[in-house]
Formats: structure tokens, C-alpha cells, sequence
């Protein structure tokens, strides 16, 4: 593992983090009650827009029953549980980081969809998987801690079968410089965004075609402005995984977005 790898993963390592959550969920539910994946969604939905970007980004890539997805870089878990309970899917979730890794596969469990949902630590860059094992693949807020975007989209168009999915939601840069720390860098040493044509031409290049495109820009920051307008979130939300700075990293986000600096960005592309 590099340096810089190293780093992202101690940013999302957070310790003692399934017993914190046990812990805040214990004022919901008890322990042998079954929890749902709308019960879950503040806390687990690690990205711009939380569930309603799922919702779409799922919408988009066209999920069956019988659709083997992937979700890289799958944080907690969350957008992984919803794909399997609202489309019967089966899905594999990856993600870097062994405390996320641990509490994601607790809280399916905690929704009884451990028979559909299965986790395992790894870097997106080095799949444990043959060529052609997934028919979709998401990847949700994830590319901007990945510096070598070139490895990156190979290794997603080696793991999808011909014709399969390639479903993405991302922050792109714009104008001007990052405000840090942000939610997924503390400063710019972890950070590798690029801009919305150079993220296409890399795409491109790797072999996918684009079937959906689109500027999510305005709508994200519609929904920051009524999330900051509106209550405080109740006690189960990613402050309890990130920590006290959250709340101005998420404050920072926003500005990035409002001032230009970032964009929000949605596709689904085909494998050609
Ligand atoms: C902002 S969170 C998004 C989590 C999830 N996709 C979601 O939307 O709820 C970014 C996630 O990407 C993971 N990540 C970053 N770099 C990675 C890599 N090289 N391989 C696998 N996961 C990575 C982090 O550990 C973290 O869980």
C-alpha cells in the first residue's frame, strides 16, 4: 500500500465504530429487531444528496433481480442494502477501509440482508475478482480520493461483463481552489479531482460510452440550502462515524459547490 493510500484509509478508520453504532441504534430499536434501510439512511449514505442520489443513480442504471452488482468504495454500506431491498439484486461491496467494512456488514445483518449483501476490505486499484464478474458496478463519491484514474476505470471495465454498467456519482472540479477539509480530504494531499471533460476523456479512453450524462450542480446545492435550513439531524449520522470536524467539512462541501469550485456529477456508462 502506498503513503498516500495509507492515509485515505486512516481518514475513514474510525475506532470502536460498530459498538458506537450499536449503541446509538439500541434508542431505536432493540438489538433482535429488524431495522430497515430508510431507518438507516442518515447515517449511511455517504455522499451528496444521501438516498434520493441512490434512488436516481439506481433508477438510471436499470437494476434487475438477476443484476450481479458491484458498489466500489461502499462506505457504509448503504447504498448497497438499498440496491439489494429495492431491486432483489445481489450485491458485493468493496471498500478500503476495515472499520467501514465491519459496520456495514453488521448493520445488513441488523436488515436481514446478509444472504444478498457481502462486504470485503480492498483498494478499488486491485480487485479480488475474475474479469467479467459483475454486471454493474457503482461508484458513488468515491474518485476523488483516487489519484490514477487510468488504473481505476481499467480495473472497473475488467470486473463487467460486456455491455454491463458502469453507474457513477461524483464531485468534479471547476473553478478556483478546494476549501479543506472537506469529507473525504483533510487537505488537497488526498484529494485527486478532475474536471468533467478531462473525467469523460478518461472514461472514453478506458472503453466505456456515456448513455447518461448529467450536471447535478444545481440540485445538490438546492438540497444543501434545505438541509441547512431545516432541523439538526437526530443522533444517527455520520458526525458519530467522522467525528466532531463533520459538520464543517459537510460546511465546506457546500461552499466548494456554491462558490464553483466543484460540481456534481452523475453518469451511467456502457462496457464496450
Ligand atoms: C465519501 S465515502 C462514500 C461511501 C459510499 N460510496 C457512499 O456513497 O455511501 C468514500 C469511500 O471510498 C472509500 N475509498 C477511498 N479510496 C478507496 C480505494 N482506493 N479503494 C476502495 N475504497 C476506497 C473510502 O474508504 C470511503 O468509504
Amino acid at each position: 500500500m502506498t503513503a498516500t493510500t495509507a492515509k485515505i484509509r486512516e481518514h475513514y478508520s474510525s475506532t470502536g465504530l460498530t459498538g458506537r453504532i450499536k449503541s446509538a441504534l439500541a434508542m431505536i430499536a432493540p438489538e433482535d429487531q429488524m431495522l430497515t434501510v430508510a431507518q438507516l439512511a442518515q447515517l449511511d449514505q455517504f455522499h451528496t444528496r444521501g438516498i434520493l442520489a441512490t434512488t436516481e443513480l439506481a433508477e438510471a442504471a436499470g437494476l434487475e433481480p438477476s443484476t450481479r452488482v458491484l458498489d466500489l468504495g461502499c462506505g457504509l454500506g448503504g447504498p448497497a442494502r438499498y440496491l439489494a431491498a429495492t431491486f432483489g439484486c445481489k450485491v458485493t461491496g468493496v471498500d478500503l477501509s476495515p472499520s467501514f467494512i465491519d459496520t456495514a456488514t453488521y448493520l445488513t445483518a441488523r436488515c436481514g440482508l446478509s444472504d444478498r449483501v457481502t462486504f470485503q476490505v480492498s483498494n478499488a486499484l486491485h480487485l479480488p475478482f475474475e474479469d467479467a464478474a459483475f454486471d454493474t458496478v457503482f461508484l458513488q463519491h468515491v474518485a476523488m480520493n483516487i489519484e490514477d484514474r487510468t488504473a481505476l476505470y481499467a480495473e472497473v471495465r475488467r470486473i463487467l461483463t460486456p455491455g454491463g454498467r458502469f453507474a457513477t456519482y461524483d464531485l468534479v472540479l471547476r473553478d478556483g481552489d478546494v476549501v479543506y477539509p472537506t469529507p473525504w480530504a483533510r487537505d488537497g494531499s488526498t484529494s485527486f479531482l478532475l474536471g468533467e471533460s478531462d473525467t469523460r476523456t478518461a472514461l472514453e479512453q478506458a472503453g466505456f460510452n456515456a448513455v447518461l450524462w448529467r450536471d447535478d450542480t444545481q440540485t445538490a446545492l438546492d438540497w444543501f440550502r434545505a438541509a441547512m435550513a431545516g432541523a439538526p439531524p437526530n443522533g444517527l449520522n455520520l458526525g458519530l462515524v467522522m467525528g466532531p470536524y463533520f459538520t464543517a467539512m459537510t460546511r465546506n462541501l457546500a461552499r466548494n459547490i456554491r462558490e464553483n469550485r466543484l460540481g456534481v456529477l452523475s453518469a451511467v456508462m456502457t462496457r464496450g
